[in-house]
């Protein structure tokens, strides 16, 4: 078969590729060839890989090429994140929106003999949640629950939902969207998303750097990890239709946590010096847009397809960790606990 990731140079699209290349096949089906397109080349370990195909540039240009070539399957990844979204409302439309549009006419040019349709998956987001004045915000968001984003990046996830719905209904594509979590620890630098500080928190101290915490230590949200988020993407490409149930999309599953909890649980694997390292300095502009996010959520048609949240964020903290030692700047990124 042959698949296409979208931000595939990616956090999640990379780890989504390196997963794929070392099952080897997807829904009973050999991966050939994995076509992996971003504004950003992937990790070299990709490009080693006979079966990785890089193809770099804003996926907006590469659609038109996209109208005549057929793909079995397709996990739509690429994205301008929240915070750039938010300083920058055309490079929101143009990455987010309208290179999906261009992307699922590309997949609706190309419906096959017989009506063979490419599988999509899209990560859509948490952010499409959101507190209005003229619905009340439940504590936990659910499947069901009214989306009502307040960002220009949940609102061009939720119309992009609805598309990939309504190409569905129409035949010319086999989607579904599933709703991610914040999904920590991010490795690197801190990115433009608002939700950046979740992941700062954890890394910064570990690499012995210390780390502002914008919001109070008693604001909750749902977080995954890298891992769960691959397996949840899988899991819903490989679901049948009626496994899946219906076109809305589906919450993937989270470990509802308070910024405090984060604390003991980094405290509980890498001590209390390390945890010592995070300030609480607030910022209004980060701490608005977040009081406007969900406390937690509920993920039940996941659970259906047997995917469950992490138990606790010490296993977040310590897959981070194993993942890091398994890099060349192991000590680097891992300083404060030696
Ligand atoms: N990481 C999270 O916490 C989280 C939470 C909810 C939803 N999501 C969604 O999951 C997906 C993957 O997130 P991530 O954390 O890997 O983000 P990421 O920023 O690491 O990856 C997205 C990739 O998309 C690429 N990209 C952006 N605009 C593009 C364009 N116009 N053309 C081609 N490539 C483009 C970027 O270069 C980047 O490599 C995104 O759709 C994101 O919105 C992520």
């Amino acid at each position: 078969m042959k698949l296409l990731i979208t931000g595939g140079g990616g956090f999640v699209g990379s780890r989504l590729a390196r997963a794929l290349l070392a099952r080897g096949t997807l829904a009973g089906q050999r991966i050939e060839r994995l076509v992996l397109t971003d504004i950003a080349p992937p990790p070299v370990d990709l490009l080693a890989d006979a079966r990785v195909e890089a193809r770099t540039g804003p996926l907006l240009a590469q659609t038109e090429a996209l109208r005549t070539e057929a793909f079995d399957g397709v996990f739509h990844l690429a994205s301008a994140v929240s915070g750039e979204c938010e300083a920058d409302f055309e490079l929101g439309l143009r990455s987010n929106l309208d290179s999906t549009r261009a992307l699922l006419d590309a997949l609706r040019a190309n419906v096959g003999a017989g009506g063979k349709v490419a599988r999509l998956v899209f990560s859509s987001s948490v952010a499409v949640f959101g507190l209005d004045p003229s619905v009340p915000l439940p504590k936990l968001v659910a499947d069901d629950t009214l989306p009502l984003p307040q960002t220009s990046y949940g609102t061009q996830k939720l119309v992009c939902e609805h598309l990939i719905s309504d190409y569905t209904r129409k035949g010319y594509i086999d989607g579904r969207a599933a709703r991610l979590m914040t999904v920590t620890v991010r490795p690197g630098r801190p990115n433009g998303a608002a939700s950046s500080f979740f992941s700062g928190i954890i890394r910064e101290p570990l690499a012995g750097v210390e780390s502002v915490c914008p919001v109070s230590p008693d604001v909750s949200h749902p977080m995954t990890s890298p891992a769960r988020t691959v397996d949840g993407l899988i899991a819903v490409y490989e679901a049948s239709r009626e496994a899946f149930g219906g076109r809305a999309a589906l919450n993937l599953p989270a470990l509802n946590v308070r910024v405090s909890d984060m604390l003991d649980a980094l405290e509980e694997v890498a001590g209390p010096k390390v945890r010592a390292l995070v300030r609480f300095e607030r910022d209004e502009r980060i701490a608005g847009i977040v009081a406007n996010w969900p406390a937690g959520a509920t993920a039940e048609r996941a659970a259906r397809l047997g995917l469950h949240p992490h138990e606790n964020f010490a296993d977040i903290i310590r897959q981070y960790i194993a993942d890091c030692a398994a890099l060349p700047n192991a000590a680097e990124t891992l300083k404060g606990m030696s």
